[in-house]
């Protein structure tokens, strides 16, 4: 699979600074079409600004992107998502005043197909991740768990190469955390490029085909993931916790 290929995505040698604060440091990664990646990493430890910088709403201080072999670097957001580089927030931002469906409808706009309707419908995405029976709700009534299904219907709704995915599964049921996995080994199966940050480790561990682990900017292990899983420094920067997290709540 993964090295076979060229990757969809690299992020190569990427630097972020607020201030004198370097919170990444000389990282560089690879998505390939059709791997589900899973980014861990403590909190803080800079997974949500790489995803910022991938998809544009945030300027690195050093480093490029590629995408399909195409220098991004400078591309605002919105022309990298038009490109098929889609991302979920971690705090999910819903047009509250629009319904479920409109929702999905004015992604659709933004992404790679734009105003060509050849690609599935807004109803499909919202069917794909079970909320079609919400279509006509308000985005403002759905429950958490919900509202992030939400978000992974409007990142799919503009038909992505490369999914980034943020936390995606915190505040879901077992259940919904079992469908979500579901539809990310479908997606992966139909050759996305996944990229997920997610706390969850059972989910994780159930979908992911490769581990990365950030700590405090750096990447500090990756590969298959019962490797990396079972790594001392991993463990100590990271599992611990997760663990305990798990075991917690
Ligand atoms: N806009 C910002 N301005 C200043 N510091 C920021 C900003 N965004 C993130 N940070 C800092 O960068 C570090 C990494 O944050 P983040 O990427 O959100 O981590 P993670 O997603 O891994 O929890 C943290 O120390 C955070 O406080
Ligand atoms: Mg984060």
């Amino acid at each position: 699979m993964a090295a076979q290929a060229e990757p969809v995505l690299s992020a190569e040698r990427i630097r972020k600074a607020f201030g004198g604060l370097e919170v990444l440091s000389d990282l560089s990664l690879n998505a390939y079409a059709g791997e589900s990646l899973a980014l861990i990493g403590p909190n803080g430890a800079g997974k949500t600004t790489l995803f910022n910088i991938i998809a544009g709403a945030m300027r690195a201080s050093g480093g490029r992107i590629m995408f399909e072999g195409r220098d991004i670097t400078r591309l605002r957001p919105h022309q990298r998502c038009h490109l098929g580089i889609a991302r979920t927030f971690q705090i999910s931002q819903p047009f509250v005043d629009l319904t479920v469906l409109e929702n999905v409808e004015v992604a659709q706009r933004f992404g790679r197909l734009g105003r060509d309707r050849s690609g599935a419908s807004a109803g499909h995405w919202l069917e794909r991740v079970g909320l079609a029976r919400w279509r006509d709700a308000p985005a403002s009534s759905l429950t958490l768990g919900a509202r992030k299904k939400l978000e992974l219907a409007r990142a799919l709704a503009t038909e992505p190469r490369v999914i980034l995915l943020d936390e995606v599964m915190g505040g879901l049921s077992p259940e919904e955390v079992d469908e979500v996995c579901a539809i990310i080994r479908e997606l992966r199966n139909e050759h996305m490029a996944i990229v997920i940050v997610e706390h969850v480790m059972r989910a994780v561990m159930s979908v992911a085909d490769r581990i990365v682990v950030l700590h405090q900017g750096r990447l500090i292990a990756d590969g298959l993931p019962r490797e990396v899983a079972s790594r001392p420094e991993v463990i100590e920067a990271y599992l611990g916790g997760a663990l305990d997290d798990a075991a917690a709540g």
